[in-house]
C-alpha cells in the first residue's frame, strides 16, 4: 500500500499524535474554560498549548491571535464573510480552491466586487498583475500559498508588501503549506492566515483555524457563530476579544491535543528538513513521469518552487481510470478529477476532465516514487 494522497489529508500520523489524543480521552476528558476543576483547567492548558505551538510555527507574536475551528474552509469563510461588505472589492488569483471561490461567488451576489487575476498555466501569479488589479474599493487580497493541484508557490512576501503599501488586508490560504513550507506571518506581511490541522501539521481531521493579525479591525469583523465561550458569562453579547469572539461552543479538545502534538513533531524535525525531504521526492517524481512518452505533467516542473504535489495525465486514459488502476493494481492511493479547484483546472487547461494527483508527505520514500513512476509507465503503455 502506497499512500500518495497527503494533499487531501496526511497519513500516517506520528505516533505521538495518536497518543496525545488517547491520553486526553482517557485521563482528562473535561470541557476547557467552562468549569473550575482540575480536569477542566488541564483541558484549557492543552488548548492553550496548541495555540502556542501554532503561534511558534508561524511566528505569531501572541498565541491568543490563533483562533481554532474545524478546518481551513471555515477559517476562510470567517475571514471573507466576516470582513467583506457590499461595495467592498476583493482580489484573488486563478488557482484558488473552492473554499475561497465559493464564499467569494456568494459575496459577489451580495455586492462585493470580485476580481480574479489570471495565473500562467503553470499556476504562477505575477505580483505586479495583482497590484494592477487593485481598485479604490479593494479591501482585501486573498491567495493560496500553494495550489493544491500543482503545488505552485505564491510570492507571498511580495504580495504582502503590496497589501501593506496599499493599506489592504492580506488573507492567505495556507492549507497546502502550513508545516511543509517555511511561513512567517510577520516577514511575509500576512494579516489573516487560514490553516488546516490535518495535512502537513499532522494533526487529526476536524482541526484548523484562522490567525488574526494586528492590522485587522476586530470591531468590523463579524463572527460566523455566537454562543457560549466560558468567558463574560454575565453578558448576552458575544465577547469582543480574541480568541473567544470566534470560538463559540465546546472546542474539539481531543483534536487540538493531537494537533499540538503534530505541530511539535513538525518543529522537532524542522520545517526546513521536511521541506528538503519533500522537495527531493518531488524532483524525483517529476523527472520520472516526464521521461514517460504519453504522460503530460502539469505545473512549473521545478521542485524548488512548488509543494510535494504532482498532477499528470496519461494519453488515452481518463484520470478516473488511471486512479482506479493505480489503486487496484498497485495499491497506490491518489486523487483524480478536479480537486475542488475548477478555477485551477481552467487555468491549467485540464477542465473538465481534471488530472491525476500524487501528493507526498514526510513519511513518503524514494521507493514510493519509483513505484509510482513504474506504475505510470506501464499504464502509459496500456493507454497508448
Ligand atoms: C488549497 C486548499 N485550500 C483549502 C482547503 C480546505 O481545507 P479543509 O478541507 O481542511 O477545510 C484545501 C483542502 O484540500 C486546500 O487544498
Amino acid at each position: 500500500m502506497i499512500y500518495l494522497d497527503n494533499a487531501a489529508t496526511s497519513w500516517p500520523k506520528p505516533p505521538g499524535v495518536i497518543e496525545a489524543m488517547v491520553a486526553f480521552m482517557r485521563d482528562v476528558g473535561a470541557n476547557p474554560g467552562r468549569s473550575g476543576h482540575r480536569r477542566s483547567i488541564e483541558a484549557a492548558r492543552l488548548v492553550y498549548g496548541a495555540r502556542e505551538a501554532v503561534a511558534r510555527l508561524f511566528n505569531v507574536p501572541d498565541p491568543l491571535r490563533v483562533t481554532f475551528g474545524p478546518n481551513a474552509t471555515e477559517a476562510l469563510n470567517l475571514a471573507l464573510r466576516g470582513l467583506l461588505r457590499p461595495g467592498d472589492g476583493v482580489v484573488t488569483g486563478g488557482m484558488e480552491h473552492n473554499s475561497v471561490m465559493r464564499p467569494l461567488r456568494a459575496l459577489e451576489r451580495q455586492g462585493v466586487a470580485v476580481t480574479v487575476v489570471r495565473c500562467a498555466p503553470d499556476g504562477s501569479l505575477d505580483p505586479a498583475a495583482v497590484e494592477a488589479a487593485l481598485r479604490p474599493e479593494t479591501r482585501m487580497i486573498v491567495l493560496n500559498h500553494a495550489s493544491n493541484v500543482v503545488g505552485t508557490l505564491a510570492e507571498l512576501a511580495e504580495v504582502g508588501r503590496i497589501a501593506r503599501q496599499r493599506g489592504l488586508l492580506f488573507l492567505v490560504d495556507a492549507a497546502q503549506t502550513g508545516g511543509a513550507v517555511p511561513l512567517d506571518v510577520q516577514a511575509d506581511g500576512v494579516d489573516l492566515l487560514a490553516f488546516t490541522g490535518h495535512k502537513s501539521l499532522y494533526g487529526p481531521t476536524g482541526t484548523g483555524g484562522l490567525i488574526v493579525g494586528e492590522r485587522v479591525d476586530l470591531a468590523r469583523f463579524e463572527p460566523l457563530t455566537r454562543g457560549g465561550t466560558g468567558s463574560r458569562s454575565e453578558r448576552e453579547e458575544q465577547p469582543d476579544f480574541l480568541p473567544d469572539v470566534f470560538e463559540s461552543g465546546t472546542p474539539n479538545v481531543v483534536g487540538l491535543a493531537g494537533l499540538a502534538a503534530g505541530v511539535r513533531w513538525v518543529m522537532e524535525r524542522s520545517v526546513a528538513a521536511i521541506r528538503a525531504h519533500e522537495e527531493g521526492l518531488t524532483r524525483q517524481l517529476i523527472a520520472g513521469l516526464r521521461a514517460i512518452p504519453g504522460v503530460a505533467v502539469y505545473g512549473g516542473l521545478d521542485a524548488a518552487r512548488q509543494t510535494a504535489v504532482v498532477s499528470f495525465n496519461v494519453a488515452g486514459l481518463e484520470p478516473s481510470e488511471v486512479g482506479l488502476r493505480l489503486d487496484e493494481d498497485w495499491g497506490i492511493m491518489c486523487r483524480v478529477g478536479l480537486h475542488c479547484a475548477p478555477a485551477a483546472h481552467h487555468t491549467m487547461g485540464t477542465f473538465p476532465a481534471g488530472a491525476v494527483r500524487l501528493s507526498m508527505g514526510a513519511f513518503t520514500t524514494a521507493a514510493d516514487m519509483d513505484a509510482a513512476v513504474a506504475a505510470a509507465r506501464e499504464l502509459a503503455g496500456r493507454g497508448g
